[in-house]
């Protein structure tokens, strides 16, 4: 994609397919579909799992607790704010009973997510919890044993991907993951930095 503008066409043309969607159950339930947070032109994309009740409601990402976590390791992290950075999740609607969403809906639902990135094209993509890291990296291995380092996309995008810990984790075991989630978003901001 050349021009910013013609990037923010492409983007609302999306957020309006998103919006009249109906490809898999959860269209059902949803008070709104959850497109994306953050500056199109971000350098790095943090994608999460799914809307929750709070995200439903407003039609933002992390707005809840878990995305106030975020927002706030976001911010510790020299050089990515929360507003620096492309925030999305790997199912636009939100699963009944915050029940993590289903192969069918990740299916459903990642084309949108691929055009998002093509569109964006970050430099780093983290992926926060086991359920979009290990559909990013295409694999049944734990986020305790991929975060730590970076990895190459396995569908050949150039953005490294790192992944992380999510941010309701952090929330339910503290500085235990905390900890190793500064480590990880600052290893992104690096490389970010590091790809100019
Ligand atoms: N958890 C997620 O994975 N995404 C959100 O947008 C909110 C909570």
């Amino acid at each position: 994609m050349s021009g910013g503008m013609d990037r923010h066409q492409a983007l609302a043309d999306l957020a309006g397919r998103v919006a009249d969607c109906r490809g898999c159950g959860l269209a059902e339930g949803r008070t709104n579909v959850v497109v994306s947070s953050g500056p199109e032109s971000a350098r790095v994309a943090v994608v999460g799992e799914a809307p929750g009740r709070e995200e439903d409601l407003a039609g933002r990402p992390f707005v809840g607790r878990s995305g106030r976590l975020l927002d706030q390791l976001l911010d510790d992290t020299g050089g990515l704010g929360r507003n620096e950075v492309y925030v999305v999740n790997m199912v636009k609607c939100r699963p009944p009973d915050n029940r993590a969403p289903k192969a069918d809906e990740l299916a459903a639902c990642r084309p949108f997510l691929d055009e998002q990135l093509a569109l964006v094209h970050p430099r780093v993509v983290v992926t926060l919890g086991n359920v979009a890291t290990r559909a990013m990296l295409d694999t049944k291995e734990g986020i305790t044993s991929l975060r730590g380092r970076s990895h190459a996309d396995p569908g050949g995008a150039p953005w490294p991907i790192v992944p992380t810990f999510h941010p309701s984790a952090g929330l339910r075991n503290g500085a235990r993951v905390t900890g190793p989630m500064r480590e990880d978003l600052a290893r992104a901001a690096e490389l970010a930095e590091a790809t100019r």
